[in-house]
């Protein structure tokens, strides 16, 4: 009797050594083997699919403001008004998107863009709430008889006079003065090229700053020549007796002198050449201007002109109604 007791024991002993010996061999082989269990995949997946939606949703928000991008505010600074004129035309997005992001690196820089329109354009609205940027948005129409009409050779007619002189009509009406900090205007168009130094530069300006202005009137650069620490002449191939031979891009002017002289202004009737003198004669003398750029010696702006795009394809695949869709903003 006990000796059958004894033997069933020692099967019962031999068959849970066998199984276990079983399932240890089996877990061995299951040891690197990718797990194609998706019970077990469910929790990773879903970790993984909260992710990506935290992502997208940051990214969306990165892209909606471009806040982030700018500078610390340091309210110590003199703010630098930035002017800008601008009309809608193909390259009018293109234009104004690069001049924001530039003026996105400069702290303490207020734009305030003046559109030549009936009405405030969506495009401009759009650009200007994204553009993460301090900015004011104005309107003004040139006149019919001081406007460049389609073929007009682009010097036939001053550009952008009452869109200035209506940026200056706000600054004045505001009689904006930042905390006492003081402030200077910078008419930039909407087509030229700015480094960021041009801005620190001009930011202390007392009356005028001058500097130099790459690629324009039809020279590698014009500038004001320096001399003991005054601008003496202009360095410029086009009428150098002109009373301020300087592009626009060339200057700044204080906002504290613009509200002393409340009538000062761009004169549209101005002959070819003598917009920016037409506003600089009625605030400072040559003696009194202010070189910038080491001694007017740096080129910080360029002025550069964006070729007209050719839509030569684009009429003739519009004429067989295949256009690319007006609902796309460009
Ligand atoms: C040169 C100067 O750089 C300009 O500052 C000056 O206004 C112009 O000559 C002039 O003599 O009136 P340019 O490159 O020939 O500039 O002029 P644009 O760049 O074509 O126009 C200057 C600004 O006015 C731009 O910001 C442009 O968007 C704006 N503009 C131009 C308008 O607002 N309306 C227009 O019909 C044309
Ligand atoms: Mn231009």
């Amino acid at each position: 009797m006990a000796t059958r007791m004894r033997l069933k024991l020692k099967t019962v002993f031999v068959l849970y050594f066998l199984v276990s010996l079983l399932g240890l061999i089996y877990a061995l082989m299951q040891l690197g083997h990718r797990c194609d269990c998706t019970e077990h995949d469910m929790p990773m997946e879903r970790t993984i699919s909260r992710l990506r939606g935290e992502l997208h949703l940051l990214q969306e928000q990165t892209k909606k403001s471009e806040a982030g991008r700018r500078p610390p505010k340091d309210s110590s600074l003199p703010t630098v008004f930035v002017v800008t004129p601008t009309y809608a035309r193909l390259v009018q997005k293109a234009e104004l998107t690069r001049l924001s992001q530039t003026f996105l690196h400069v702290p303490e820089l207020h734009w305030i863009v003046v559109e030549d329109s009936q009405t405030k354009t969506p495009l401009v609205k759009q650009l200007l709430v994204k553009s993460g940027l301090t900015y004011t948005h104005l309107h003004v129409p040139t006149v019919k008889e001081r406007k460049l009409k389609e073929g007009d050779p682009s010097w036939f007619k001053p550009r952008g006079v009452e869109q200035r002189n209506e940026a200056l009509r706000w600054l004045r009406e505001q009689r904006y003065s930042p905390k006492g900090r003081g402030g200077v205007v910078y008419f930039a168009d909407d087509d030229n090229t700015y480094s960021l130094r041009i801005f620190e530069e001009m930011r202390d300006t007392r009356r005028v700053a001058v500097w130099p202005v790459g690629l324009v009137g039809g020279m590698k650069y014009e500038k004001p020549v320096v001399e003991g620490g005054k601008v003496v002449r202009f360095h410029v191939g086009w009428r150098p007796g002109r009373p301020f031979p300087m592009d626009m891009a060339g200057f700044a002017v204080s906002l504290k002198l613009l509200l002393e002289k409340p009538n000062s202004c761009f004169d549209g009737d101005a002959p070819m050449g003598f917009l920016e003198s037409s506003l600089l004669q009625g605030l400072v003398t040559m003696d009194q201007l202010e070189p910038k750029a080491d001694n007017c010696s740096k080129i910080l702006v360029w002025h550069t002109r964006t070729e007209k795009p050719k839509m030569k394809r684009e009429d003739i695949m519009q004429s067989q109604g295949l256009g690319s869709d007006p609902a796309v903003e460009v």
